[in-house]
């Protein structure tokens, strides 16, 4: 199995931007992360950052016949973006959405998702562990596991 991970914008700032609600951890730390736990599940895990709204809207759409499944943080376009919304619903791919802070204890307009009513589920508030434990879930539900 092969997994896209989209990272949408100012994800390229982790370590410095508001460490406070985003901790201290790099995108690059991140991914190395999720590539380690990739190698435990036996899956290949291939990651994207992108702060253009297009750019993440071309990479879903060319991720069938390459990728069986996509994890995401869409960032802030969680929260405005009906492209990116219905680029997924257009391709078809099992999705997982991931947030490191927890959105719904945080500002009210954090509070909708765009994305959450077609990925398979979502996972907000754990840090990095959110997308350890989505690429997981993902992992799970892409081979459907019964557990
Ligand atoms: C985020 C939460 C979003 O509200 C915010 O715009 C981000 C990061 C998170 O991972 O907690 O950029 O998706």
């Amino acid at each position: 199995l092969s997994i896209l991970v989209l990272h949408g914008p100012n994800l390229n700032l982790l370590g410095k931007r508001e460490p406070g609600i985003y901790g201290s951890l790099t995108l690059a730390e991140i991914n190395h992360l999720l590539a380690a736990e990739g190698q435990k599940l036996q899956v290949s895990v291939f990651p994207v950052q992108s702060n253009h709204e297009g750019v993440l809207v071309d990479t879903i759409h060319e991720a069938p016949g390459t990728y069986q499944g996509i994890l995401i943080n869409a960032g802030a376009y969680t929260h405005t973006s009906v492209a990116l919304r219905d680029a997924i619903a257009g391709v078809n791919l099992p999705t997982v959405e991931v947030h490191l802070s927890n959105i719904y204890r945080r500002e009210e307009f954090r509070h909708h998702s765009y994305i959450a009513p077609i990925a398979i589920g979502q996972i907000s508030g754990f840090g990095v562990q959110s997308y350890i434990l989505g690429l997981q879930a993902l992992v799970h539900h892409l081979r459907k596991d019964k557990v």
